[in-house]
């Protein structure tokens, strides 16, 4: 009985206590939505246009220079801001940009279309639409099934928030290096690399990404992200510690290191080692830092400004394609244009060389099935528009059973499977799978594409290399696919 009654008041305090919790939680929500309709007013539209491209979270670390700062930020695709003429003062030599007001960035007057009517839907800010969680950009050793990895061996040196732009992720080994200026030209965005270097590879990919770092384009330091990994039974002699190489400056007069006829003789080709290319994939896209990515591979440039228009269409979510309830990636049409050529800047230009026939759909006369797209022909004709939109949306069934699609995704999309290389080509093959069973549309973006480095493929004979692909296909057929139908299901129309 008196334990009972104990039980009783005790329920009775506890929700009493309830109660004032609650009220005070109702008042503050009261006032934070008053805060929040503010803008209803027309009063506080100003805010809400800084949040789009988040000038205000830019940071560099305290080793950046002043000159750099004002570059960083122009890279993320904010381009009015050197108008702006920062007071570069103030930013001062410790804690960069930090101290700098976002107002003085990116002011009232820098409205984008649409803005300015609270009541469109395109008023929403980014950072809401795109909800995500900020990621460290903390070095750390770790291992990954056979493999050792320095996640963030050499980290970008500005700091971005997930929200507000894209991180192109990519793999290579040293001798591709030679492709990251050229696309950061073209992409002034975040990039992930995740460098395949075993044994002897190691030192001499150490030695370019300090010879990037140091001797050719700022944009190298600021944006670029370097992981390192290599098989347990390939250990580099020595591995300095992260501080170390992020630190050494580089004698530029030696030239790029992947062009030195000495580091000709990879490891990797020594030992007879294969190219973990979906390790790397996947390494380089767990650790962009933002929630938007573009998992590719370094010899596609991507058009100009692709980053600001892919968000700024995010935000204006103005497309009925977006509006859906499937998994969803936006894929881009790629391009192969002949050595003499530049890539094109945009897509009316690449409408140009198409019909002069300086550039061609991406491996036509490789692969055609696994790259042609959805509408292709009628992609071709549409002349270029401002902006960008959803072109078509597409399902990797039919004609396309066999598509590997290069898109802007998330990390939750299906990753790469590891047990592949890139000798057994296929590579791409089993995520496009998982993307068929999960029902994942396929959103061809207009007005963007990606064009291979100059120089046109043709199919070459590699009986080494035809062995490797014939085992990989028996391995993907007998143990991968059944796998995968337990792991996934099953949906008609869906192969590999
Ligand atoms: C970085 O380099 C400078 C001079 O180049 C040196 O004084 C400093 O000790 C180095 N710091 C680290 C952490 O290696
Ligand atoms: C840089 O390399 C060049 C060419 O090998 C050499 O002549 C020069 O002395 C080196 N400079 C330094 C500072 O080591
Ligand atoms: C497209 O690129 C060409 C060549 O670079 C340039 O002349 C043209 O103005 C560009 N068109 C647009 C719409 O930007």
């Amino acid at each position: 009985m008196i334990v009972m009654t104990r039980r009783n008041w005790a329920l009775r305090l506890s929700i009493v206590l309830n109660i004032c919790v609650l009220l005070y939680v109702c008042a503050h929500f009261g006032s934070w939505q008053e805060e929040g309709t503010n803008w209803d007013t027309g009063g506080v539209a100003a805010p809400l246009v800084q949040n789009v491209f988040g000038s205000e979270s830019i940071q560099i670390n305290s080793s950046a220079k002043t000159a750099q700062e004002a570059r960083a930020t122009r890279v993320m695709g904010i381009e009015r801001y050197e108008k702006k003429n920062i007071d570069t003062s103030t930013a001062g030599s410790e804690g960069g940009i930090k101290g700098v007001d976002a107002t003085k960035i990116l002011g009232k007057d820098d409205t984008i279309e649409g803005q300015n009517d609270p009541l469109s839907p395109s008023s929403l800010n980014l950072k809401d639409i795109v909800a995500c969680t900020d990621k460290s950009q903390e070095p750390r050793k770790m291992q990954r099934g056979d493999y050792w990895v320095l996640y963030n061996y050499v980290p970008m040196t500005i700091s971005v928030k997930c929200w507000e732009t894209l991180t192109y992720t990519t793999h290579a080994d040293y001798t591709f290096l030679d492709n990251v200026e050229p696309l950061l030209e073209r992409w002034r965005a975040p990039v992930s690399i995740a460098m395949h270097a075993p044994g002897y590879d190691f030192q001499t990919t150490v030695d370019s990404i300090k010879y990037l770092r140091n001797c050719g384009s700022e944009l190298v330091s600021q944006l670029v992200t370097f992981h390192v990994y290599f098989s347990s039974k390939h250990v580099p002699n020595v591995v300095p510690p992260s501080k170390e190489v992020v630190n050494d400056s580089y004698n530029c007069t030696l030239g790029p290191p992947w062009a030195n006829p000495q580091n000709k003789k990879m490891y990797k080709v020594e030992k007879n080692l294969l190219y973990p290319v979906n390790v790397g994939r996947n390494i380089a896209r767990e650790t962009a830092v933002t929630h938007y990515l573009l998992a590719s591979d370094i010899e596609l440039y991507p058009s100009p400004e692709l980053p600001s228009k892919f968000l700024e269409m995010i935000r204006r979510r103005d497309q009925p394609a977006l509006l859906t309830p499937n998994p969803k990636v936006f894929v881009l049409s790629i391009f192969e244009v002949d050595e003499k050529s530049l890539p094109p800047k945009n897509k009316t230009a690449l409408q140009k060389m198409l019909k002069s026939g300086s550039a061609i759909p991406f491996h036509k006369k490789v692969c055609s099935a696994c790259h042609n797209i959805p509408k292709s022909k009628e992609w071709q004709d549409a002349p270029e528009t401002d902006g960008l939109h959803i072109f078509h949306a597409g399902k990797r069934t039919g004609t396309f059973v066999h598509w590997e699609p290069i898109f802007i995704g998330t990390n939750s999309d299906p990753s790469y499977d590891e047990r592949l290389s890139w000798e057994g080509k296929s590579d791409k093959m089993t995520q496009g799978y998982e993307l068929c069973v999960l029902d994942y549309d396929f959103l061809i973006l207009d007005n963007a594409f990606l064009v291979h480095r100059p120089g046109i493929k043709s199919h070459k004979k590699d009986q080494k290399r035809d062995m490797i692909t014939a085992k990989t296909n028996h391995f993907i057929k007998k143990i991968i696919v059944p796998e995968l139908k337990v792991m996934f299901g099953k949906r008609t129309g869906c192969a590999v």
